[in-house]
């Protein structure tokens, strides 16, 4: 493509050093969209003829066609995917051909064609991620009423409801998909008319190729548009924090399905055995998302580190910024995809998590409550139950069971009410907290909005 300025070949290590058709091939469907619309430009602003357009646009869907059935032959002395299309093209429809690259460079071609990539990517992602709420909501409503400790610190604190539990990873979920829209919405402006960084001195109508390739606008500093790729670092951040969100979910499910906790059933379907122990029954979806989230991570700090000490405008560095987008897409799909279906066939051990729950313990506070209730400041509210909890450490005798008014005469007999797991929901009404009422509102809310 080069070849008038050399007079010697490539090193063929060179050329496998810095080869990306390996890996951009992805790209072609939103090359062949950026070039026809590149092309349809250049026919309105008189530099190519109808039938030199149209033999570039049948000569594009045809090498689109080629891909896609898996019959065309990438070639690594080509480069990446524009250079390896063009060359194609050129060699399928002749002169015509070597027209198309008037007024652009690959520097806005690969521009262009990872904003196309990450925005179909983010609409797959919000379907995906929509998919994997809709099972928690199911989970959620059908265990809007079993009662679990909730924990800080992995102690049990208060009591919560499984269903209160899964909400809360709807509501991370919902986050991260705001943060995709916003991304999108970031990105799906047209650098095309850039040029190599300066633009070209043949203008093309920038905005009507913008508008063929459903941009919703141009970007204005060539140097910026071809120079930049905090979109892509932006998208893997959104992948990575919905990584991290998974992965916490994650460890909630492991540990509810150990012995020590017994909360939950995973499907055999969803659970793998081991190869020496005929009794095991392992989370292990769980645990290789956990584990796929580091490499999320992983890939946006390869993009960041990559891009911080580059002078603007483009440098070859860039090319690395591929490989962690799509890995990082894929890597995501994957996981939203596998958790929505164990999610799904999942099954809370109602009576574990109650049993678990039923430590009156974990009412301490709304005993603090109650006496807050007739009075008592919370501090030494606090304290006064401190003191009960103290008692009932030291003496074995479960805490509701005490005879309180021997601790302080702040108690009285009415207090004791509190040691109910009903009470204590039934009272937690306001909005965000765990009362059953709640949940099942929560529950509508969720559906009749995603
Ligand atoms: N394969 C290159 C990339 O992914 C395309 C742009 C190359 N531009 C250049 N001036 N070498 O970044």
């Amino acid at each position: 493509m080069w070849k008038g300025r050399f007079a010697q070949d490539t090193s063929s290590l060179v050329e496998q050093f810095g080869e990306s058709i390996s890996y951009d091939w992805r790209l072609f469907p939103h090359d062949v969209a950026g070039s026809i619309a590149h092309a349809r430009a250049q026919l309105n602003a008189g530099l190519l003829t109808e039938e030199e357009f149209s033999s570039i646009e049948e000569g594009l869907r045809g090498i689109e066609t080629d891909i896609r059935e898996g019959r065309f032959e990438f070639r690594t002395s080509l480069e990446d995917i524009h250079m390896n299309i063009e060359a194609e093209l050129t060699k399928r429809i002749g002169a015509a051909g070597g027209k198309l690259h008037t007024a652009r460079s690959r520097n806005d071609q690969v521009a262009t064609d990872t904003r196309l990539y990450c925005r179909t990517q983010i609409d797959g992602l919000l379907t995906a991620i929509t998919g994997l709420e809709k099972v928690l909501l199911d989970q959620a409503s059908r265990y809007a009423a079993t009662v679990m400790p909730g924990y800080t610190h992995l102690q049990r604190g208060q009591p919560v409801t499984a269903g209160h539990h899964l909400l809360a990873y709807v509501e991370m979920l919902e986050r991260d998909k705001g943060r995709l829209a916003d991304c999108r919405k970031r990105l799906n402006i047209s650098p095309l008319g850039s040029g190599a960084l300066a633009g070209s001195t043949i203008n093309l109508d920038r905005n009507a190729i913008a508008k063929e390739l459903g941009f919703d606008g141009i970007t204005h500093n060539s140097m910026d548009a071809i120079a930049d790729r905090d979109y892509i670092a932006e998208l893997l951040f959104t992948i990575s924090m919905c990584g991290v969100h998974l992965s916490r979910l994650s460890e909630d499910l492991i540990l509810w399905c150990s012995s020590e906790f017994g909360f939950l059933n995973l499907s055999d379907a969803h659970t793998t055995g081991s190869s020496l122990m005929p009794q095991k029954k392992n989370p292990d979806v769980c645990e290789i998302t956990r584990g796929k989230t580091g490499r999320l991570v992983g890939n946006l700090m390869n993009l960041l580190v990559a891009m911080k000490g580059l002078p603007i405008t483009y440098n070859r560095d860039l090319q690395e910024d591929k490989p962690p987008l799509f890995d990082s897409v894929d890597t995501l799909l994957l996981v939203l995809a596998v958790n929505t279906e164990m999610i799904a066939a999942m099954e809370m051990r109602e009576e574990k998590c109650l049993a678990a729950a039923s430590d009156p313990m974990l009412l301490a506070t709304d005993l603090a409550d109650a006496l807050v209730k007739s009075g008592v400041p919370f501090r030494s509210a606090h304290e006064l139950v401190g003191k009960a909890v103290a008692e009932s450490v030291k003496s074995g005798v479960p805490l509701d069971q005490l005879d309180l008014k021997e601790i302080d005469d702040a108690y009285t007999d009415e207090m004791k009410s509190v040691f109910s797991l009903e009470v204590a929901l039934a009272a937690r009404t306001n909005v965000g907290a765990p009362s059953v009422e709640n949940v099942k509102r929560e529950v509508e809310r969720w559906q009749a909005c995603l």
